[in-house]
């Protein structure tokens, strides 16, 4: 008999303790509303203490449940000491929502390598720090789920987000590489891959000189709100689905790219509009 497959129905949403990391604004935010509304722990980390704090105020619950971490992705060598004091909090961590990110409008060859990097560190160094920290106390547990907020960019690249791209994809190579090691200690990883959401993560873009774009694209002032993807996203996560893709149309991207010709698919990518 598989004993594991029993042992995946672990706590019921309103018994985890979750953190959830960018979750001072778009869907970390959301993600964090839902999870109080339905009376789970939270721990709400990003950088912006102000912020989270007004992320707090707006839970429906008990405000005891709710712990504010601030932290910064850039700073490696804060991140473990970071993970111990989340583990202080409630005593455990049942799930780590990985939702921090930054993105990109540039060309490649006109980005700073050092934006390049920027963009690494938080969207691939610090979730694999603080994953790495966390992890040893879920094994203890016996139990866990992370989830991963890549994107369709982690499956396909398009113009302007090379970095960007670059540091989703790891993101995959990373959790897929994880999730056969850590199978047998029921720890879950569902990596979720969305289209355009509306949040203001494209205005706070980089530009190749490391300024930031200050522009709605159009692809996100038509994308799908906070709540809608958040709707979406949630039957999915309470299966500890593996992979969740949530878009609208542009979607049909991976459909592409999985039942295409290479070079008709890439003509496709050529052709995108992605700004
Ligand atoms: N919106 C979309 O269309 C879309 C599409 C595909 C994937 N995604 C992914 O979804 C995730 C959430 O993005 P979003 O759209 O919700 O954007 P968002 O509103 O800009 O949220 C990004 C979060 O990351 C945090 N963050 C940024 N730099 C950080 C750092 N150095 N250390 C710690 N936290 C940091 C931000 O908080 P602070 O600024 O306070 O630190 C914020 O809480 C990202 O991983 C993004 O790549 C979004």
């Amino acid at each position: 008999m598989n004993t594991k497959k029993t042992k995946k129905n672990i706590l019921p949403n309103n018994q985890r303790v979750i953190w959830i990391i960018g979750a001072s604004s778009g869907i970390g935010e959301g993600l964090a509303k839902y999870y109080a509304s339905i009376g789970a722990k939270l721990i709400l980390s990003a950088r912006s203490k102000d912020r989270l704090y007004q992320v707090k105020t707006s839970c429906k619950g008990n405000p005891m449940s709710v712990h504010v971490l601030p932290l910064d992705l850039e700073d490696k060598a804060s991140l473990s000491e970071k993970a111990r004091e989340a583990l202080r909090i409630f005593g455990r961590i049942d799930t780590l929502i990985h939702s921090a990110g930054i993105t990109q409008r540039a060309l490649a060859i006109e980005t700073n390598l050092s934006v390049a990097q920027k963009i690494m560190d938080v969207n691939y160094w610090g979730p694999v720090a603080i994953t790495q920290a966390i992890l040893p106390s879920m094994q203890q547990l016996g139990q866990g789920h992370l989830v991963v907020i890549s994107s369709l960019m982690g499956k396909i690249g398009t113009r302007f987000r090379s970095s960007y791209a670059a540091s989703k994809h790891a993101l995959h190579g990373y959790f897929e590489s994880l999730r056969p090691e850590i199978y047998d200690d029921n720890i879950h990883i569902s990596i979720v891959c969305p289209g355009f959401v509306n949040t203001t993560l494209g205005e706070k873009a980089l530009k190749g000189n490391g300024e930031k774009y200050q522009k709605k694209d159009e692809v996100h002032a038509r994308a799908m709100s906070v709540p809608q993807f958040v709707k979406r996203l949630i039957p999915h996560l309470n299966k500890q689905k593996e992979e969740i893709f949530i878009a609208g149309s542009e979607i049909k991207a991976i459909w592409a790219s999985k039942f295409l010709p290479g070079k008709l698919f890439r003509k496709k990518i050529r052709e995108a509009k992605v700004i």
